[in-house]
């Protein structure tokens, strides 16, 4: 069975699972942990709310910090270009709803946009523990533990069938680009409908690559306009289209 143990070292709640295939973390194309918690949109049972849509699921680690701030108003700035690619946004922090509801009408009164998305209240670290948001306590030069027990920047972005596609984590003190977040995301969705690979600083629209694994007569079946070769593991074409409504 799944147990936490509540270790109190800095006065920060700092879980430890027992469980040894939680101890190997996170990884891509597991299904992302279930979880009840309280939003602002109300409560959510995580693998409901994911109904059919890629997500992206993000935490930073408090309201009414600089960064934080400026990471919350530029995902409800570039709201509606995730939901343009049938892609749900939900954010957390260690904050309470009514902190949370503060952090979005500041938001709305100071750049006029709305926090159109949920934000998680996760006052007891109970989703950040699940998703390994926790940093490893850093001790100070006499090894006294420092209390930074702060939520990290993280991004999950999850499929449609609840997998985890990508998942990165940020020190609290390195603000994210969301114009990456969407980049990834028109990556993944065009690598779920085509058999294509995005190379280096791939924007939509730049030629992508077939992947390596496909044998050239596979390669010849799919891609029957050929492609450009520079090496034989190299094959070049131009980015199959993507609907922008599709999953
Ligand atoms: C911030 O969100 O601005 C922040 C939070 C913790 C440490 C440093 C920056």
């Amino acid at each position: 069975m799944l147990q936490w143990i509540l270790i109190d070292r800095t006065q920060a709640p700092f879980y430890i699972c027992n469980r040894r295939k939680r101890s190997m973390g996170i990884r891509i194309n597991d299904i992302a942990p279930d979880f009840e918690a309280p939003t602002t949109e109300g409560p959510v049972i995580f693998h409901r709310w994911l109904w059919n849509q890629w997500t992206v699921f993000f935490s930073y680690p408090g309201n009414f910090s600089p960064v934080s701030v400026t990471e919350v108003g530029m995902a409800a700035e570039l709201s509606r270009e995730f939901t343009a690619r049938n892609c749900g946004l939900i954010g957390l922090s260690v904050d309470s709803l009514e902190t949370h509801e503060a952090l979005s009408r500041e938001i709305r009164e100071t750049r006029g946009i709305p926090v159109d998305f949920p934000l998680i209240e996760d006052t007891d670290l109970r989703v950040a523990a699940l998703y390994n948001m926790l940093p490893v306590p850093e001790a100070d030069s006499e090894g006294v533990l420092r209390d930074d027990a702060r939520i990290v920047r993280s991004v999950f972005v999850i499929s449609p069938d609840r997998r985890i596609k990508f998942h990165q984590y940020y020190p609290v003190g390195t603000g994210r680009n969301f114009q990456e977040i969407l980049r990834i995301l028109d990556s993944l969705r065009l690598s779920t409908w085509h058999r294509v690979a995005t190379p280096v600083n791939w924007k939509p629209g730049d030629d992508v690559f077939i992947p390596p694994d496909l044998d050239e007569e596979a390669a010849r079946a799919m891609f029957p306009e050929g492609w450009k070769e520079l090496k034989p593991y190299m094959r070049l074409i131009p980015q199959p289209p993507l609907a922008r409504n599709l999953r």
